[in-house]
């Protein structure tokens, strides 16, 4: 049984992440929380994690950048008698698929938007995968000191471009160079001016009430106001997101369903940090615990590999410091030293055999045959491209008619960092070879559609052999090559189905 001491531990973390689109304010309102945490006592402590806009050929630097996040990968912090997990999210779009990962291991997600743009499309991408998950978001927005939007066009286009319903917690009193604080629009000044009694009759004709289980359900977003640089209407979104975020939510494997209050340690990885110095190819695996209690020395079975292991120092991440822990609960991201057992999406428990779901691939953006350039190192080339595929820094796909890998990103610099690690890391050359390829689907056809539909699989299967290639677990994808042979394919095959992700 976890104690009662421990089960006060799980209720009161609060794990979440920051999303924005690069330059809305992620890393000041970070450094804000953190220094209202008593985490960091001066402003600009907080090494900005974001990847500034580098030519790609000098992603060297941009690797350095990622270093540094490792640190600030994850901040825990003490609140008012709760504990906060805040987990980075790196800026730049190439690394996007880092960031859906990420968002698989919070319970819950601030959204920053830059009053001035509104909603921009990093953070349109983003909420797709929270929408996915159901994750519970807040919106915070940011520059209000800055001429912007009108706050209710901002609630609009939240409404409409994100896809969810809002309520706004907190009001600007005033914007630009007017702006001069934020009030909660449960506390109302007594005296008011003429517009913002006008904002008022607005907001309770328009908004529907704060109702903390939509919002847990992921329907309803409570919005707030303010300017991070300034520190005005940081406090208030804090105060009101520990007690309204969620504690550690129940996570789905396959098996069954896990719950945080389950006597037994079970977790999942959702990230591998490689070190690049090249003399220590060793990594730090990032997991998130889903239930009970972690303990350090202690065995864990690693269900994968079917094989008990055990850590001696596991690290957690206290401000913007690592250090080697005894003990950590779900909600808690522990790193786990690692070389090269882990890969994304491995599950690690007390003895059970589970696989925790939701951690799917996402169709990547381009795509390139990878090929040997030096054949005297074939096997080191495949050892490589494996063990960086486990890391999750690109996908790869093998051409079911001849064998070919295909690799797919969501941006030019992972082919560059591919490259630059083979060699560095494992000795071997790749060449790249182009391809024209619009989207990878993962396809399957209708449950319902009995045996009708397992034929129209065949013949689709034998039809585009030349298209059609197995992703890592071996499950059949279809490479289209434009928008118009994917609609062509969807409408002539009406028992297929052809999805984005590769969980569905
Ligand atoms: P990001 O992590 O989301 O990419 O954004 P970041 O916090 O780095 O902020 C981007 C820029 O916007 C920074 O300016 C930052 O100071 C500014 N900023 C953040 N919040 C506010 C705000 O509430 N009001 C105003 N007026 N500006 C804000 P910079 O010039 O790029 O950097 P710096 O020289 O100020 O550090």
């Amino acid at each position: 049984m976890l104690s009662t001491n421990d089960q006060n531990e799980i209720l009161r973390r609060r794990t979440f992440a920051i999303i924005s689109h690069p330059d809305a304010g992620k890393t000041t309102l970070t450094e804000k929380l953190l220094l209202y945490g008593g985490a960091i006592h001066v402003a600009g402590a907080v090494k900005s994690n974001k990847i500034r806009k580098t030519a790609t050929s000098d992603w060297m630097e941009i690797e350095k950048q990622r270093g540094i996040s490792v640190a600030t990968s994850v901040m825990g912090f003490d609140y008012d008698g709760y504990h906060i997990n805040i987990l980075d999210t790196p800026g730049h779009q190439d690394f996007a698929e880092d960031t859906f990962r990420t968002l698989t291991a919070v319970d819950s997600v601030i959204i920053v938007i830059d009053s001035a743009k509104g909603v921009e499309t990093q953070t349109r991408r983003l909420m797709e995968v929270c929408r996915m998950r159901k994750t519970p978001v807040m919106v915070f927005m940011n520059k209000m000191d800055r001429e912007g939007k009108d706050p209710f066009d901002l609630m609009d286009d939240v409404e409409s471009e994100l896809g969810i319903r809002v309520t706004p917690v907190t009001w600007a009193n005033g914007q630009g160079l007017k702006f001069e604080s934020v009030f909660s629009l449960n506390h109302r000044p007594d005296t008011l001016s003429d517009k913002l009694k006008a904002d008022m009759e607005l907001i309770d004709g328009v908004y529907p009430a704060f109702d903390r289980e939509e919002y847990l359900r992921g329907d309803l977003a409570p919005v707030f106001y303010g300017s991070a640089y300034k520190t005005v209407g940081v406090q208030e979104l804090l105060d009101f997101f520990v007690m309204n975020a969620p504690s550690p939510r129940g996570v789905e494997a396959q098996e069954r369903r896990v719950e945080p209050m389950e006597d037994a340690f079970t977790g999942f990885c959702f990230k591998i940090h490689a070190n690049m110095d090249p003399n220590h190819r060793s990594c730090i695996a990032f997991f998130k615990i889903c239930s009970g209690k972690f303990l350090r020395n202690t065995y864990y079975k690693h269900v994968r590999e079917d094989r008990l292991m055990r850590f001696s120092a596991p690290t957690c991440f206290m401000a913007q410091k690592k250090e080697t822990v005894d003990e950590a609960y779900a909600g808690d991201i522990v790193g786990l030293p690692d070389t090269g057992n882990f890969k994304i999406g491995d599950t690690l428990t007390a003895g059970e055999n589970l696989h925790f779901k939701g951690l799917p691939s996402f169709s990547p953006e381009m795509f390139k045959y990878i090929e040997n350039a030096d054949p005297m190192k074939q096997k080191q080339l495949d050892k490589g491209v494996r063990q960086l595929m486990d890391e999750g820094v690109a996908q790869l796909f093998i051409s079911q008619l001849n064998g070919r890998k295909i690799i797919g990103t969501v941006g030019q610099l992972q082919f560059e960092v591919i490259q630059y690690r083979l060699e560095h890391e494992y000795q071997a050359k790749c060449r790249w070879e182009p391809m024209t390829m619009y989207k990878a689907c993962w396809i399957e056809c209708d449950p319902e559609s009995g045996n009708e539909g397992k034929e129209e699989l065949d013949t689709f299967k034998k039809r585009k052999a030349q298209y059609m290639a197995f992703d890592k677990e071996e499950r059949d994808v279809f490479m289209a090559d434009s928008a118009y042979v994917l609609n062509m394919a969807q409408n002539d095959y009406k028992h297929l189905r052809f999805h984005f992700t590769s969980e569905f």
